[in-house]
């Protein structure tokens, strides 16, 4: 697949997404996290999602440098970590993140979780980072609504992205709607439910008619919904297959099956009643 079969989203400040890429949560820092992102970008990705808390920075630098591919073709995310929150811890962990990704800017700046007490100091830096051009976008993950309405109250830049937990089985259409209509772009993480119920029936229906993989189906859920996916694969023929998730429509009928399946499934953390 070619990087411009990837569909991209415009956020906020008029900066372009690639609706899909690759997850590198609990991809084992080392050679391992080198090869994947290598094979990924080889393969035609053109967005990794890191963080901090992966330890796993250095290796997407190395697979960056590995594929060829130029730094300015890839959309690089990393997060935060809850324990670099504050102003002046934030700030500092964004230039070790930096050095770390060896690139002198970021795509997106991420918020990870929101830290009571130090959240809107975390953001405040975060502002300060982006008013300084060292990353393109910012944004947060794990908010809630009421996290963002806090945020809209003592910030003053509206967050282009938040990152959450989305799949059919968890349909935050409440959350993805107040998104939508604040023009905050809604990114899905853990978007095949990892795995988990990829054999549920409904899925299996909708990929036997369809001619695609329960992965692909799931995949294409999320972004018919304008919704940001980023599976997570450490084998090259998954990888592939669930890049190949963008070049075919699901119908409304179907669609509209893959929106009951919502039961409030979390295979992650739920910030539901983070203070
Ligand atoms: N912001 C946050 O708090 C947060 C939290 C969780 C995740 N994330 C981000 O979201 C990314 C994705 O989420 P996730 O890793 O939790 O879960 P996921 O992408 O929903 O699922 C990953 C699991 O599915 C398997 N898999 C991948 N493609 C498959 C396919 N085509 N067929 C069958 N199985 C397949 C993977 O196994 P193999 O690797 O063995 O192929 C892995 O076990 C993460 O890597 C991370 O970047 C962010």
């Amino acid at each position: 697949m070619r990087t411009t079969e990837i569909p991209t989203a415009t956020l906020n400040n008029g900066e372009r997404m690639p609706f899909l890429g690759a997850g590198m949560y609990q991809v084992p820092p080392g050679s391992d996290a080198g090869r994947v992102a290598a094979t990924a970008l080889r393969l035609g990705y053109r967005h990794i999602d890191t963080a901090q808390a992966y330890r796993n920075e250095s290796d997407v630098k190395e697979g960056l440098r590995a594929s060829g591919v130029p730094r300015e073709e890839v959309f690089i995310t990393t997060k935060m970590s809850p324990s670099n929150a504050g102003f002046d811890r934030a700030r500092a962990s964004f230039f070790e993140s930096l050095q770390r990704l060896g690139t002198d800017y970021i795509d997106l700046f991420l918020i990870h979780w929101p830290v009571h007490g130090a959240r809107t100091a975390s953001w405040k830096a975060l502002e300060k980072l982006s008013s300084e051009g060292l990353c393109r976008s910012i944004g947060v993950s794990n908010y809630t609504i009421r996290h963002l309405r806090e945020l809209e109250a003592e910030g003053s830049i509206v967050p282009a992205v938040n990152q959450v937990e989305f799949h059919p089985f968890l349909f935050q259409k409440e959350l993805l709607e107040y998104c939508q209509s604040h023009r905050i772009q809604l990114e899905a993480y853990s978007p095949l439910a990892r795995s988990e119920r990829l054999t549920d029936p409904v899925i299996a229906q909708v990929a036997r008619e369809t001619g695609h993989s329960p992965a692909q189906v799931m995949l294409r859920w999320g972004m018919q919904h304008d919704v940001v996916v980023i599976p997570k694969s450490t084998h090259e023929v998954r990888l592939k297959e669930n890049l190949e998730s963008t070049g075919f429509e699901l119908s409304s009928a179907q669609m509209h099956m893959l929106d009951s399946l919502d039961e409030n499934y979390r295979t992650c953390w739920d910030p539901t009643d983070a203070p």
